[in-house]
C-alpha cells in the first residue's frame, strides 16, 4: 500500500514506558521516551498505576514527538502502535490514542507485536544484520531465539519455559535489595565484582528452550543460608561478586542455545535485542565469541535496547509497505505470540 505521506508516528505503552517517535521516510526524526518511576518502590510494575501513568504521559510524549521532528499532527500518514504483549491496561491507553488519532485524521493505524518491535530495533542503525541471522529477544517480559530470513520472515528456534532473563535479573536484584528494574543496577555492580565467586548452577534443556527460574531459586536458597545479620554482613563485602556470579550463569544461559543453534544451522550474523541486550558483560561475551568464530555480531544502538516507539514505527511502516494496515476494531492482545512468519 502507498502511503499518502510517508511519516510515521509510533506510539509505545506495553509496560511502564510511555514512548512516541517519528519516522519520516524511514529516517528517525524523533524518539521520545518516558520511564516511570511509581514503581520501584514496589519492586515491580503494578498493573493498575502503570496504566493511569500512560493516560497521564501519553498526550505530551506523542505532542514531544511531533515537535522534536518538527512535524504537525496533520502531516501524518500512518500511526503504528503497539496492540500486544504486554499489560492489558498499558496497551489499551496506547492503542485507544492511536485509533482516535488515525480516525479523526483518517489516516491509517498498524498493530504492532512488541517483540517484532524489538526485532526492528536493530534496523534503526547502520549497519543492520544481513539475512539469515538469529536473534535473542531478551527483556523483562520474553527470551526467545529467532531466525530471521530474507524479507524478515523468522521462526521460533527456542524460548524460556519460565522465567524472562529480564525477570530473573530483577528479581534477583530485590533479593538483594537493589532497586527496580534490577538489570542495569546488577550489570553496574557486576563489574567491580568475581564472577568465579559462586558458581550458581546453569540450567540446559533439550534443543534451544532456555529456563531461568533455577537460577533465581538458587540464589534465594544461597542467602538463605544465612541468618540475617550474616546476610548483611555478607552482602556489604560480597555484593559485586554475587551480582557477577549471577550475571556470568545468565549469561551462559543464554548464549549457550545461541552459540548451539548457529554450529547447527551454520548462521554467522548474531544479534541480540531488548532490554538486556543493554547488559555490558552480555556484549562483551558476544564479542568474545564474534573474534574466536569470526560471527558477526549486532546489538541496537543503547537508545533502542530497551523498549521505545522508534522500533514500533520502523516496524509499523515495513508491514504498511508490505500491504498490511489493521481495521479501527483492532482490539490488545496482552498475551500476543511473536513466532512464526513467512
Ligand atoms: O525490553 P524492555 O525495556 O522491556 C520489556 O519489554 O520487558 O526490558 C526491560 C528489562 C528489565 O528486566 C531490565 O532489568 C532489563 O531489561 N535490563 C537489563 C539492563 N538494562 C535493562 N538487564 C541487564 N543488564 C542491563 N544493563
Ligand atoms: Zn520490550
Amino acid at each position: 500500500m502507498a502511503l499518502r505521506r510517508d511519516i510515521i508516528l509510533g506510539i509505545e505503552t506495553s509496560c511502564d514506558d510511555t514512548a512516541a517517535a517519528v519516522l519520516t521516510e524511514g529516517r528517525l526524526a524523533s524518539s521520545v521516551v518516558s520511564s516511570q518511576t511509581e514503581h520501584d518502590r514496589f519492586g515491580g510494575v503494578v498493573p493498575e498505576l502503570a496504566s493511569r501513568s500512560h493516560e497521564r504521559a501519553i498526550i505530551p510524549i506523542v505532542e514531544a514527538a511531533l515537535s522534536e521532528a518538527g512535524v504537525d499532527k496533520g502531516d501524518l500518514g500512518a500511526i503504528a502502535v503497539t496492540h500486544g504483549p504486554g499489560l492489558a491496561g498499558s496497551l489499551l491507553v496506547g492503542l485507544s490514542f492511536a485509533k482516535g488519532l488515525a480516525a479523526a485524521l483518517d489516516i491509517p493505524v498498524v498493530g504492532v507485536n512488541h517483540l517484532e518491535g524489538h526485532l526492528y530495533s536493530l534496523h534503526l542503525t547502520d549497519p543492520a544484520p544481513e539475512t539469515p541471522y538469529l536473534c535473542l529477544i531478551v527483556s523483562g517480559g520474553h527470551t526467545q531465539l529467532m531466525r530471521v530470513d530474507r524479507g524478515f520472515e523468522h521462526r521460533l528456534l527456542g524460548r524460556t519455559r519460565d522465567d524472562a532473563a529480564g525477570e530473573a535479573f530483577d528479581k534477583v536484584a530485590k533479593m538483594l535489595g537493589l532497586g527496580y528494574p534490577g538489570g542495569p543496577d546488577i550489570d553496574r555492580l557486576a563489574r567491580r565484582g568475581d564472577p568465579a565467586f559462586h558458581r550458581f548452577p546453569r540450567t540446559r534443556l533439550q534443543g534451544y528452550d532456555m529456563s531461568f527460574s533455577g537460577i533465581k531459586t538458587s540464589m534465594l536458597y544461597y542467602l538463605n543460608e544465612f541468618d540475617e545479620d550474616e546476610r548483611r554482613a555478607h552482602l556489604q563485602s560480597h555484593l559485586p561478586d554475587l551480582c557477577a556470579s549471577f550475571q556470568e550463569a545468565v549469561i551462559d544461559m543464554l548464549v549457550d542455545p545461541m552459540r548451539r543453534a548457529a554450529t547447527d544451522t551454520g548462521i554467522r550474523t548474531l544479534a541480540v535485542a531488548g532490554g538486556v541486550s543493554a547488559n555490558s558483560a552480555l556484549r562483551e561475551r558476544f564479542d568474545t565469541l564474534a573474534d574466536e568464530t569470526g560471527a558477526a555480531v549486532h546489538f541496537p544502538e543503547a537508545a533502542f535496547r530497551t523498549d521505545n516507539a522508534a522500533m514500533i514505527a520502523a516496524a509499523g511502516r515495513a508491514a504498511i509497505l508490505a500491504g498490511r494496515t489493521s481495521p479501527l476494531t483492532l482490539t490488545v492482545n496482552p498475551s500476543l505470540s511473536f513466532s512464526s512468519h513467512g
